[in-house]
């Protein structure tokens, strides 16, 4: 399932492609780019295979995800794919009732704010997510040396939803839980993380050779909070995925006290937003791990000039870690030109290449 060479086999390309050496903090020939939310509503090649075909529907056609994910490999030259899909599609295959509203996000239909509510969350069974299995057969053939990476939502941003029943902002009822009946808390998150670890061992046993754990709330969270609360959770996922072999990457919005907690959680490689320069993460981080970052996406809405000086910027505070991997500080705002997306691939691109 992972890209480790078999004993006395060379390496495959995949194994040897820039973004899975950086992952394993080794040289790389240039440093490897991809984006977070890089396939979807700022291609117009994606709004026109999409037309007609609801967001969650469109996740379980196989051959729709393939052509999805491989439209910003094409359009953009990026160093990885990431499986097209959603955080909450693992929760609506075990039969969770919810929706994802356009414009909104996932939306619950009850709620999980008691004991009795846990009976909506069994046990994902390959079989519930046979579409992914499937999708990432092709993808994984179209692909060539490119790396796929899989990707789950972590237990407390999952929880988030399920308690919240859709976006929020304070997350009140989700710490209100945490806060108020810790068992019940521990339980639901214990629960998710085995979902949670179901659905990425499916990603990988298809041929996924990355996968990234999405904790995008879990900077709402003081670092106490964190240890205690979420990171046992996270930690039984990474740990659950660690006999493949494939990298691990752990990322949040608004994480900066949380870095070092995120990467002791089982992460290979630790995702940091804008808000810390990458040699700060480092120290934040400690040896061991790469880093994944840190573009302000919406940096990218400026002059082209300004695009440039910002990504110099981040390239400069890279230059002393082991490894690197650039990527925004979150996901692709739907509103991008993509144009401005192909030159900033390229422009890191030509800058790092050694
Ligand atoms: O290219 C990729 O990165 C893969 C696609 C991807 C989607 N969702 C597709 C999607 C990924 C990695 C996700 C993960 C996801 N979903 C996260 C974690 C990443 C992050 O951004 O922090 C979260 C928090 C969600 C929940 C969610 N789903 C939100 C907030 C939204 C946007 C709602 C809106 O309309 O603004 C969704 C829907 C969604 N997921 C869309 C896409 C392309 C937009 C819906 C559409 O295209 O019709």
């Amino acid at each position: 399932a992972n890209d480790r060479p078999a004993a006395g086999q060379p390496p495959t390309a995949t194994y040897e492609s820039a973004f899975l050496k950086a992952c394993r903090r080794e040289p790389v020939p240039h440093t490897p780019v991809w984006f977070m939310r890089q396939a979807g509503r700022s291609l117009p090649e994606y709004l026109k295979v999409r037309e007609g075909i609801p967001m969650l529907e469109s996740c379980t056609r196989p051959e729709l995800v393939a052509e999805i994910t491989l439209q910003p490999v094409r359009r953009h030259g990026v160093d990885a794919a990431i499986y097209f899909s959603d955080i909450v599609v693992p929760l609506k295959a075990i039969g969770v009732d919810l929706d994802i509203k356009p414009g909104v996000g996932p939306v619950v239909e009850k709620p999980i704010r008691t004991r009795a509510d846990l009976a909506q969350l069994r046990d994902l069974t390959p079989d519930d997510v046979s579409y992914v299995t499937d999708a990432i057969k092709l993808l994984t053939a179209e692909l060539g040396e490119t790396p796929l990476i899989g990707f789950a939502g972590a237990p407390f941003t999952l929880a988030s939803y399920l308690v919240e029943g859709g976006p929020s902002k304070n997350h009140e009822h989700t710490k209100a839980l945490m806060y108020g009946d810790p068992q019940l808390w521990a339980d639901l998150l214990d629960r998710l993380a085995e979902i949670t670890s179901a659905f990425l061992k499916v990603q990988i046993e298809a041929g996924a050779s990355a996968v990234q754990l999405f904790d995008s709330w879990v900077g709402a969270l003081a670092p106490a909070d964190y240890r205690r609360s979420v990171m046992p959770a996270s930690t039984k996922v990474f740990e659950s995925v660690a006999g493949y072999g494939v990298p691990r990457i752990h990322f949040g919005v608004g994480t900066g006290e949380l870095l070092g907690l995120m990467g002791e959680a089982g992460a290979d490689v630790v995702g940091v937003d804008w808000r810390v320069p990458l040699d700060e993460a480092a120290r934040r981080v400690g040896p061991g791990k790469a880093l994944q970052g840190n573009l302000d996406p919406a940096v990218l809405f400026s002059s082209t000039e300004a695009v440039e000086a910002k990504t110099r910027e981040v390239l400069d505070a890279a230059a002393g870690l082991e490894g690197h991997i650039f990527n925004l500080g979150h996901g692709v705002l739907p509103s991008m030109d993509p144009d401005a997306l192909t030159r900033l691939v390229e422009d890191v691109h030509t800058r790092t290449a050694r």
